[in-house]
């Protein structure tokens, strides 16, 4: 199975995406934790990344495909896995979707989950003080939210052109959106 979770900043993606891994045995591949992998130790790379992550801005979108075809090239996707922060515009998706078919592995599902900004700015305000991400300050997060609804939004029309797209209410615990999320795959959620 091949997912990709779309969603604003705080809307659960990286909870649900390790929910699915755990029911799934999937890998989960969350560009964001990539970047920040890089800027913990200190390559250049990961330098320049975090300059841009503290601004709330989006890395360059040369350097994510190099990133992510490399991670993709890798053993475990075989049977699939769990895209967690990319494709994050179009341009994005474009390419995502011609590393795929060449891997002869294309998307089967992009699942949006839907949030409003209130609860976005609950859940990383708390976040913020248990974690301290660097870019879970105010200010950025704004940024962030604009970034998602400029560039990122439409990425759901992509996907929603093409058959592939099922929004989930993003409201509620994180076991209900789980139980949203295992329905739209079609599965059980007391079996699978
Ligand atoms: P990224 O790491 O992808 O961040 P994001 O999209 O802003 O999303 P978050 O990780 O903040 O939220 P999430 O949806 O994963 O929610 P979570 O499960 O944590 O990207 C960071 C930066 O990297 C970008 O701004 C950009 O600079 C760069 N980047 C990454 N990918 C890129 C790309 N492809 N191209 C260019 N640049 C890229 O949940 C949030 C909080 O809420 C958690 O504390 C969680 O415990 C809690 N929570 C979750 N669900 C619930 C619930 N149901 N009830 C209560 N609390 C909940
Ligand atoms: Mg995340």
């Amino acid at each position: 199975m091949r997912i990709v979770l779309l969603g604003p900043p705080g809307s659960g993606k990286g909870t649900q995406a390790k929910l699915l891994v755990k029911r799934l045995g999937l890998p989960h591949i969350s560009t964001g934790a990539l970047l920040r992998n890089a800027a913990r130790r200190g390559t250049e790379l990961g330098l320049l990344a975090k300059s841009i992550i503290d601004k709330g801005e989006l890395v360059p979108d040369d350097i994510m495909s190099d990133m992510i075809e490399e991670r993709l090239g890798r053993e475990d996707v075989a049977n699939g896995f769990i895209l967690d922060g990319y494709p994050r515009n179009v341009a994005q998706a474009e390419s995502l979707d011609i590393m795929l078919e060449r891997l002869n592995q294309p998307a089967d599902e992009a699942i949006h989950i839907d949030i409003d900004e209130e609860q976005i700015i609950k859940r990383i305000a708390q976040r913020a003080k248990e974690e301290g991400r660097a870019d879970d300050t105010e200010e950025t997060v704004r940024n962030r939210m604009r970034v998602y609804a400029e560039q990122t939004a439409p990425v759901a029309d992509y996907y929603a052109e093409r058959g592939l797209l099922t929004r989930v209410l993003g409201d509620g615990t994180k076991d209900e959106i789980f139980q949203r999320i295992l329905s739209v795959l079609n599965i059980n959620a007391h079996t699978a």
